[in-house]
């Protein structure tokens, strides 16, 4: 049997941005961790082409349309797409990352079963399907956390942290942008991340659209994206050491900032409060307008009760979890 004849399934971790957002689409270093939640997509030979029994739809589903064109040609035989898992959709978790890491592994795998794709092809082609469905502006700290896993770095440079593993360059609308993506590996300690979800849908292009938008009628608020970057090297030499009180002080401190930029919401800001007593530190993650924030914190139970509380619905993880992988096939 051939390989296009064959199921194929394969997953994908979501991601928090622990420090960055927002502030990496211009070249300012993040900080990013896989997380336990995880989307599964399968692909099965089918009469026509679908996404969980509806048609394939470029304007639905364009980061499947990009990957199918690119790895097995529009006129590839048709395949019935089956996608599930735990990050729930437009919440600033990475789901679309993650599925397009998840589909970009299964479709290689489809093409060349003999010859498995590098995590640097993966993640390129992930990250080109993101951009071309975020109006061309998208740093590939979503897609590269979901196909590395652990905890990745991006910056405009090359880091003296963890292991650089490769640059990643895109034409944006404000120009053209590189970045340079390092895995680090932490010291382990007790802590974890509690995902609060607004339940707000806050699509990440319009996030960033609206924060071009604000730098074009101002330039002198690039200062601010500056000074996440400055917070965000901090956050990061406090990782790197192990020291998580002062992991939390950035967070909290990097939300300050963001919440200045005009991406936080009140919803957001609700949940933010609840979760502060409990926690090292906490701040909105992803493109914010809604969505999730994210507590560090040594109380997991503790910390999800309070968001709970305060109208939030909450996911656990511990930081770092393992990146794409086939599951069958
Ligand atoms: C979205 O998860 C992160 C942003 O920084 C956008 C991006 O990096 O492409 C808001």
């Amino acid at each position: 049997m051939g390989a296009s004849e064959a199921t194929v399934v394969a997953s994908a971790p979501g991601k928090c941005i622990l420090f960055g957002e927002h502030a990496v689409v211009y070249g300012q270093p993040a900080v990013a961790v896989a997380i336990e939640q995880r989307l599964t997509v399968s692909l099965a030979p089918a009469p026509s082409w679908s996404v969980d029994g509806s048609a394939l739809n470029a304007a639905k589903h364009p980061h499947i349309v990009h990957l199918r064109n690119r790895f097995l040609g529009e006129d590839a035989s048709p395949m019935a797409v089956h996608i599930q898992g735990d990050i729930p959709r437009a919440s600033g978790l990475g789901s679309s990352a993650s599925l397009s890491a998840a589909i970009g592994a299964a479709m290689a795998h489809l093409r060349k079963a003999d010859a498995p794709m590098t995590n640097d092809e993966l993640s390129e082609a992930a990250h080109a399907a993101e951009a071309a469905a975020q109006l061309g502006r998208a740093s590939p700290m979503d897609t590269s956390t979901s196909v590395e896993g652990g905890v990745v770095v991006l910056s405009d440079q090359r880091e003296e942290v963890g292991e650089w593993a490769y640059s990643r360059t895109l034409t944006t609308p404000e120009g053209e942008r590189r970045w340079e993506v390092h895995r680090i590996d932490p010291p382990g300690d007790d802590v974890y991340l509690v995902l609060g979800n607004t339940g707000v849908h806050a699509p990440t292009s319009k996030q960033v659209a609206m924060v071009a938008q604000a730098l074009a009628s101002n330039p002198e608020r690039m200062r601010e994206i500056q000074a996440i970057g400055t917070v965000a090297r901090r956050g990061l030499a406090a990782l790197v050491s192990g020291d998580y009180e002062a992991v939390g002080h950035a967070m909290s401190e990097n939300h300050l900032l963001l919440r200045g930029l005009g991406v936080s919401s009140d919803a957001l800001e609700e949940l933010i409060q609840a979760a502060l007593p409990t926690s090292l530190g906490v701040k909105l993650t992803g493109g914010g307008g809604g969505g999730c924030m994210v507590a560090l914190t040594r109380h997991p139970k503790h910390t999800s009760e309070a968001i709970e509380l305060a109208g939030g619905r909450t996911l656990v993880s511990k930081l770092g979890n393992e990146g794409v992988r086939l599951e069958l096939h």
